[in-house]
């Protein structure tokens, strides 16, 4: 057996693991070959790029960040842009993808990929190509599984940042307004605000009232407590107000997103008076080493891709269904995200211990 494997979309901490794991169980307990593709999709298109992989040139890093197969959030071989007489225009050439699959001789594609590059890799699947998918995202919003690697990297790097803003927050009285990333799912803001101590947290699924929020601050400083978190997931809006994105792809779905924590940094001047100061994580939360538990998850799932490929459970996604590690098919994977809902466990506990969600 040939095996062919590739990142797709965002890098997310523990890439690097899933590669590594997918290598040594495909070699070493079966004896197959693994190709490796470079940078997502768009190895397979055009000059193919390609390398294969072994345990000796994947060896020592399961311990480094992103992904040492490249990968592009841009490379959809359905819609690749090109340019025609002139202008810019979009061309299906998913066929020339599976061309130089065939080339490949590879028996089976492993594509490691959020919602984005696993819709594609069913697609290739729905015309023929054996395919198999790993969940990858910071964000954790795919559904059908309970946690994606990465995101609890993302998780420690954001609570370790709030750990740092609380003193200097307390020692200049201010308001510290940090954002973090997870598209329309507000995960990391939730999960890294309640480890980090969050005195407000702002999510996509929750609006918030601006007033709401400022009145936890004022309730704050009339107790005393000069300084006040306030963690913003990038796609949190004000009730009746709109998600600050800034970029759209062609189906209309959000993909670069700037601007929510400054709004509300504003608002809480505005209506406080207080000293505000906005800091916008960003791609520090992709990117270092993964923790403990994503490294743990990363080499299950490559290893639970092997065999599903082994059995020949094509068009499945590798999925974490505690305590089990099993599949599902990819196409009811990425029909929908997986969001906070409002009234769970988790946003219920932050509200008793005094956590605003600005509702
Ligand atoms: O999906 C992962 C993610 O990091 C999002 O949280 C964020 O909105 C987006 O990717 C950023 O994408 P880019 O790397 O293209 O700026």
């Amino acid at each position: 057996m040939r095996i062919g494997v590739l990142t797709g979309g965002g890098d997310a901490p523990g890439l690097n693991g899933v590669i590594r794991a997918i290598v040594r169980s495909a070699t070493l307990k079966y004896g197959w070959t693994v190709i490796g593709i470079f940078d997502g999709f768009e190895g397979l298109l055009g000059k193919k790029n390609t390398k294969e992989l072994k345990p000796w040139n994947t060896r020592g890093i399961l311990s480094r960040g992103g992904t040492i197969l490249g990968t592009t959030n841009r490379g959809n071989p359905f819609a690749v842009k090109v340019r025609e007489k002139g202008k810019p225009t979009e061309k299906d050439l998913s066929d020339a993808a599976i061309g130089n699959i065939r080339k490949l001789r590879l028996d089976a594609l492993v594509v490691i990929g959020g919602d984005g590059s696993l819709a594609i890799a069913n697609r290739l699947f729905r015309k023929g190509v054996p395919v198999v998918g790993v969940p990858k995202t910071i964000d954790n919003d795919l559904s059908e599984t309970h946690v994606t690697f990465g995101f609890t990297t993302a998780v420690e790097t954001a609570t370790e940042a709030l750990d740092k803003l609380h003193t200097t927050a307390e020692s200049h009285h201010r308001v510290m307004v940090v954002e973090v990333m997870g598209r329309y799912a507000g995960w990391i803001a939730l999960e890294a605000g309640i480890a980090g101590s969050a005195d407000v947290i702002l999510i996509p699924e929750i609006p918030y009232g601006m007033d709401r929020v400022c009145r936890k601050i004022a309730e704050r400083k009339q107790a005393h407590c000069c300084s006040s978190i306030v963690v913003v997931a990038e796609g949190a809006r004000p009730l009746r107000g709109k998600m600050a994105v800034i970029e759209r792809d062609p189906s209309g779905y959000a993909i670069r997103f700037s601007g929510a924590a400054a709004a509300v940094g504003d608002g809480i001047r505005q209506q406080t008076g207080m000293d505000v100061r906005v800091t916008v994580l960003g791609h520090v939360q992709r990117g270092g080493s993964p923790c403990a538990a994503d490294r743990i998850l990363a080499t299950q799932y490559g290893v639970k891709a092997v065999e599903l490929v082994f059995r020949k459970r094509f068009g499945h996604m590798v999925s974490y269904k505690p305590p089990e590690i099993t599949s599902v098919p990819i196409g009811k994977a990425v029909r929908k995200i997986k969001l906070v809902d409002p009234d769970s466990e988790m946003v219920r506990a932050a509200e008793s211990i005094g956590v605003s969600f600005g509702r």
